[in-house]
């Protein structure tokens, strides 16, 4: 029987007296990619936010392989193998590439494959020949493969992207695709938030996408791809 890697059920999240995620559900199963979609303010980081202990839910009920953590707090729901590639990078700059390695490294009993720094320049070679540099000297695209590497360090059993692809040039966000499909393959449950519809499909089992807040449709890929008016009324692109 598949295993369940996350579940929202009725959550409701506030800044102060602003309520931004309305009774939001969905879950997916482990080795899954779901693909939390919606246009810009809908609410993914916000349900990202929630997850990962920032911002706690109101109400409504967070579960990590079938374990309550909605009420946790972040550097506990990390340790229980959440980890998390922030919107807009958040590496440490003054640190050197190894040091922003190698300060998330976190050991996870039962990982098959447990990464290492080994293992993660072999997947991002780029940060190999880098490992003394100050964080801050890499381009936009090594930043956002070592705010991957540095996720991964944790040896994370959920693994939430916050818009891996944003602001980066085609050929990179090629690479990024490889990673994330590399990544899928050997199993890792992965939540990809993406304003770029068209990876986010190739790389997605599940989709949820979110409106002003509200869950607008949850469902396969496969009731996703070719559904222009689904994409168009709830993204706004297409
Ligand atoms: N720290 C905050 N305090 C108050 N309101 C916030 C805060 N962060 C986000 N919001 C508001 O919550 C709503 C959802 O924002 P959120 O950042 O979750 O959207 P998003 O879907 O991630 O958008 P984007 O695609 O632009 O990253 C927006 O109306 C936003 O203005
Ligand atoms: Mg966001």
């Amino acid at each position: 029987m598949a295993t369940e890697a996350l579940a929202l059920a009725g959550i409701n999240a506030l800044y102060a007296d602003s309520h931004v995620l309305h009774d939001v559900s969905f879950s997916f199963n482990a080795g899954r990619v779901l693909a939390l979609l919606g246009r810009n303010g809908a609410g993914k980081t916000t349900c990202m936010s929630t997850i990962i202990g920032f911002l706690p839910p109101r109400d409504g009920e967070i579960r990590l392989f079938g374990e309550p953590i909605g009420r946790l707090m972040p550097e506990t729901i990390s340790r229980k193998g959440v980890g998390f590639v922030p919107q807009g990078r958040r590496i440490f700059p003054t640190l050197t590439v190894r040091e922003n390695l190698t300060v998330a490294r976190q050991s996870r009993g039962g990982a098959a494959k447990p990464w290492t720094l080994d293992r993660v320049c072999e997947l991002f070679p780029g940060l190999k020949g880098r490992l003394q540099q100050p964080a801050g000297s890499l381009s936009g695209g090594e930043q956002q493969m070592l705010a991957i590497g540095r996720a991964l360090m944790g040896n994370p059993r959920l693994l939430l992207m916050d818009e891996p692809s944003e602001g980066l040039a085609p050929r990179i966000v090629a690479e990024m695709r490889r990673t994330i499909a590399r990544l899928k393959q050997e199993g890792q449950s992965i939540v990809l938030v993406e304003q770029n519809i068209k990876l986010a499909l190739d790389l997605a089992d599940d989709v949820v996408m979110l409106n002003t807040g509200r869950v607008a449709f949850a469902g396969s890929v496969d009731e996703v791809r070719g559904n222009e008016a689904l994409i168009t009324q709830h993204l706004g692109v297409f």
